[in-house]
């Protein structure tokens, strides 16, 4: 439980998966970690008074309003969460930058580079001013990752060879499942490669120190038309009337749409240093639901992370002795583990949900101390040059891309 009297009154834009998800973090972060200052579920907004109304209740925020511009233009929030869909991102961030609000953002930070710069340029300019703003990149804060970030800045994998990083779903299989948001170019920026292969890249950037330097992609839209939803919720969606054989109830097709985003996409890359790496996105890994994996070979060893397995960590020693060598099974629950002596005795696990526990809990402190939080918006920008860069090759015959460094693009 936090000590202080320190406050800092979080207003929260979206209230579906996202929201959900962060809402949870707020209302534990206080109470699990020791923190210099106490987050305050002050303000919950969403464009539909009825379930706003019900979600602030459920969600356990203290008010709740329809308009985001309502939420910044109050002098009692302090800390402005952005839980929508990408395009509304940088709209909301750069208001609530220029209003000195700190601002923390769901990733992909932006739908297009540009977007992400003009954010990346108004988040350097807001630190000069005490202002902190961060990218949801959460995954980060799951300790097993935070773990192998270690072992590879003590040097115990040596010299970082080779990234292998998949990250793979299921959830659009059926091709009757209806256009959400997510399979829109114009809401979402991009498809699997922006949701989810954004993740996997800011990740290994993160876990080796090293950025990706160049790309060589496909990408592919195998269900080019779909149905237009009735309503959708995070990863789930409703169809008006549609029964099993894609027709309505009364035997008529419902309307449908263009699917205008990827459905997966692969590339090669460089990272600097020489590293060579592998990324696959894709929701279309029948049976596959949340599989994220990521290895890492070094010349003295490899470590490897599954999300289903997210308490674990694989780790192979190349130093020790030839008759002991194998891989060993690393229970990432000791209170020496990064984050893990806020709860449980070792051996005792936590799940998905903690990790944007930890995310809150970085955010707080960093905030509370006047420090600059990461993964910053410039970190963000970085993720969204790997994006474009993937797209522009994949458009051109898989040619080999360039990424610029995010920090020279927001200087120039
Ligand atoms: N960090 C992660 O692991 C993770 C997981 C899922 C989604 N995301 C990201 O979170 C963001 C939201 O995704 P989601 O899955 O929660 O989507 P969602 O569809 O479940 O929820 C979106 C919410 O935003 C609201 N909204 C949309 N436009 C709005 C506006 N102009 N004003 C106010 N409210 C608005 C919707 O009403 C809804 O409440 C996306 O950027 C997505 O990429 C991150």
């Amino acid at each position: 439980m936090s000590t202080t009297d320190r406050e800092l009154r979080v207003g929260m834009v979206g209230y579906a998966f996202m929201g959900a998800a962060h809402s949870q973090a707020w209302r534990t972060v206080n109470r699990v970690f020791d923190l210099p200052a106490r987050a305050r579920m002050s303000l919950i907004c969403g464009r539909d008074a009825g379930k706003v109304a019900d979600a602030a209740d459920r969600l356990g925020w203290d008010a709740y309003t329809t308009d985001w511009r309502d939420l910044i233009a109050r002098d009692d929030i302090d800390v402005v969460d952005v839980c929508t869909p990408g395009d509304s991102h940088a709209e909301i961030a750069l208001a609530a930058l220029a209003a000195g609000k700190h601002v923390l953002c769901e990733k992909p930070l932006a739908n297009t580079v540009s977007e992400a710069r003009a954010m990346a340029a108004a988040a350097v300019t807001a630190q000069a001013a005490g202002v902190r703003s961060m990218c949801g990149f959460n995954y980060r804060r799951v300790p097993a990752v935070a773990m192998m970030r270690q072992l590879v800045a003590d040097g115990r994998l040596g010299v970082i060879r080779h990234v292998r990083a998949t990250y793979l779903q299921d959830w659009i299989v059926d091709p009757q499942f209806p256009l959400v948001w997510r399979l829109q170019r114009d809401k979402a920026g991009s498809g699997a490669l922006g949701d989810i292969g954004a993740h996997i890249i800011d990740l290994t950037q993160y876990v080796t120190g090293r950025r990706i330097t160049g790309v060589s992609a496909v990408t592919e839209t195998f269900v080019k038309e779909r149905p237009l939803p009735a309503g959708s919720s995070g990863l789930a969606a409703t169809v008006d009337g549609a029964t099993a054989d894609g027709n309505g109830a009364d035997g008529h097709r419902p309307a449908t749409g263009a699917v205008t985003v990827d459905d997966a996409a692969v590339f090669v890359a460089r990272l600097d240093g020489g590293v060579l790496a592998t990324y696959e996105a894709s929701r279309f890994a029948t049976g596959r639901k949340n599989a994220l994996r990521v290895e890492i070979n070094g010349s003295l060893g490899t470590v490897a992370f599954d999300l289903e397995r997210l308490n674990e960590l694989e780790f192979y020693d190349a130093t020790r002795p030839a008759a002991e060598q194998g891989f060993s099974r690393i229970l990432v629950t000791e209170g020496e583990h990064p984050y893990m002596s806020a709860w449980w005795p070792p051996g005792h696990l936590i799940g998905y949900e903690h990790s944007f526990t930890h995310q809150m809990r970085d955010f707080v402190e960093a905030v509370a101390t006047g420090v600059d939080p990461a993964p910053s918006f410039v970190d963000g920008l970085q993720v969204q040059l790997v994006l474009d860069a993937v797209t522009r090759s994949a458009e051109l015959g898989s040619s080999w891309t360039e990424v610029e460094p995010a920090l020279a693009t927001v200087a120039a």
